[in-house]
């Protein structure tokens, strides 16, 4: 009787395992983080009052694009950025369509994109030692794919400002994070507890 006790014990540890591993699975599946954006580099063309305004109007710019998901691959519809004055953002310096593409888990790419900027436009929008501060925008949509499905499409909007300085080139080296400005939803966090609840519930049902 004592051991088919222990046999039975026994067996709710391995259930109690395998119920953690299908867990972590279930998390690794559901949990779905979005790309994160950076903005590596960023040229206008010469800002300062006193250079040739019919220089090159030539607007580019290098997107970083990470996937931090563990087992899911995103696609990308195309990449829709565009640089605005600041604060305001109510004139349109420049605007770059980059094409979409797919990235693998845990991948990352830059992309590089060209357009054409306003001048006048960003003229205005800098001060008299031909420094300025640009707000940079990015929409695209993505898909998220396990194995062979794609999840529905889901809309990205980021965005940062952006200094440059008299030569029209971004003054930190680093990359600069374009973040979300909706209020950032915790689905995920939901979904965890909906699963640690139903461990939880099932475990007392032994
Ligand atoms: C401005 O550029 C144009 C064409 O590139 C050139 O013909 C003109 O001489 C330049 N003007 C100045 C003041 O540099
Ligand atoms: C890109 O975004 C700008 C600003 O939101 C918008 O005016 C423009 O129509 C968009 N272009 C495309 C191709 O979606
Ligand atoms: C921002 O907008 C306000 C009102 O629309 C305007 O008075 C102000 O000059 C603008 N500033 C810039 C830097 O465009
Ligand atoms: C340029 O001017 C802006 C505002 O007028 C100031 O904040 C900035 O420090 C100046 N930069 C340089 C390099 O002089
Ligand atoms: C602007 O920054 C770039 C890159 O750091 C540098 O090469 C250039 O000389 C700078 N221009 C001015 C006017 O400071």
């Amino acid at each position: 009787m004592s051991a088919s006790r222990d046999q039975r014990k026994g067996g709710c540890c391995g259930c109690i395992f395998s119920l953690g591993l299908s867990a972590v699975l279930m998390w690794l599946w559901i949990h779905t983080s979005d790309p994160r954006c950076s903005i590596q580099t960023l040229s206008l063309p010469s800002l300062n009052g006193a250079s040739n305004i019919t220089a090159d109007p030539t607007l580019s710019l290098t997107l970083r694009l990470v996937n931090p998901n563990q087992i899911k691959g995103i696609q990308y519809d195309p990449l829709n950025v565009t640089v605005y004055d600041f604060p305001n953002k109510s004139n349109v310096i420049g605007n770059i369509l980059m094409p979409g593409f797919y990235q693998g888990y845990r991948k990352k790419a830059s992309k590089l994109g060209q357009g054409t900027a306003n001048i006048a436009v960003a003229l205005r929008a800098v001060s008299d030692n031909g420094t300025g501060v640009f707000r940079v925008d990015m929409a695209t949509a993505v898909k998220f794919k396990t194995l062979l499905r794609y999840s529905k499409r889901h809309r990205i909007r980021v965005g940062a400002d952006v200094v440059v300085n008299a030569s029209g080139v971004k003054v930190d080296p680093k990359g600069i994070r374009l973040r979300s400005m909706a209020p950032k939803m915790g689905s995920s966090w939901v979904v965890l507890g909906a699963l640690v609840n139903f461990l939880v519930f099932t475990l007392l049902d032994f």
